[in-house]
């Protein structure tokens, strides 16, 4: 039996790299599944899932940083399943840029989309699951929010933003019994279209960088797949 047979499930930044990931392995475990992206592909994308696994899917363009699209969206997605059980705050995008090099436009552009995107996100999640009675906010910050990467400022700052307001809207939901989770996943390198676009700007492949550091391998969407589908299940709450 499919152990997310019930759930709807929207995934931001879904026609790429870990948000695919996500998009297939949840319909795999029988959730409905909306895609969300700025990239188009994700249309295909929600096809192939949906004709593969039978699952429905939907495609919606989406910039996480438009507001009034959150709204519609989220509309949408009421008026066609019914409610919201999962939101997967996956989008972002990284660039390298150390703190005396990234100029103010870029600092912006970085924390738009993943500070004040995964923000607009959890709020409209929070208004739809306290419709249907609760639900599970899943966070992708970094452990550039812990280690603070120094080519990688404005990204880290953003993903600092992550995992602290994720913390704050754990403790908000259940302090007012929301039955509201969220949680936020704190992943090291795993190979996806963003971290090889940045290694190879940076003139470094993927495995010889590892091979210098103490981590044995990077990491695959595969096993970072099975994170999400754990925090999809009513189990745990990170910030508790
Ligand atoms: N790959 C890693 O090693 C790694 C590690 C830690 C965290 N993360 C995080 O995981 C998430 C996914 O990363 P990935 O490696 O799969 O990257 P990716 O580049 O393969 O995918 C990112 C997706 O986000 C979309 N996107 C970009 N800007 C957007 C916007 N404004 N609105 C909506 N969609 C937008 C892109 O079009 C793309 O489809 C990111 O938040 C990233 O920071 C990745």
């Amino acid at each position: 039996m499919p152990r997310l047979s019930d759930k709807i499930v929207l995934i931001t930044g879904a026609a790429s790299g870990l948000g695919k990931a996500d998009a297939w392995r949840l319909a795999e475990e029988g959730a409905t599944i909306i895609l969300t992206d700025i990239n188009d592909e994700g249309a295909a994308l929600a096809a192939e899932i949906s004709a593969s696994t039978g699952q429905q899917t939907r495609f919606f363009h989406h910039d996480v940083s438009d507001e009034d699209r959150w709204g519609e969206i989220m509309s949408a997605v009421i008026d066609e399943f019914g409610g919201l059980d999962v939101l997967v705050n996956n989008a972002g995008i990284a660039f390298i840029a150390t703190p005396e090099d990234t100029t103010l436009e870029q600092f912006r552009l970085a924390n738009s989309i993943m500070s004040e995107g995964v923000f607009l996100g959890c709020r409209a999640a929070i208004k739809a699951m306290k419709l249907r009675g609760g639900g599970s906010i899943i966070n992708m910050s970094s452990v550039a929010s812990h280690l603070g990467y120094p080519v990688f400022f404005a990204y880290s700052a953003a993903k600092g933003a992550v995992r602290s307001m994720t913390k704050s809207i754990a403790v908000h939901c259940q302090m007012n019994g929301y039955n509201i989770r969220c949680n936020s996943i704190h992943a090291g390198a795993i190979d996806t279209p963003m971290v090889q676009n940045t290694f190879a700007q940076m003139g470094l492949d993927l495995p010889t960088w590892i091979s210098k550091t103490r981590m044995t391998r990077s990491g695959s969407a595969g096993r970072k797949m099975s994170q999400i589908s754990f925090y999809t299940l009513p189990v745990t709450n990170r910030a508790l």
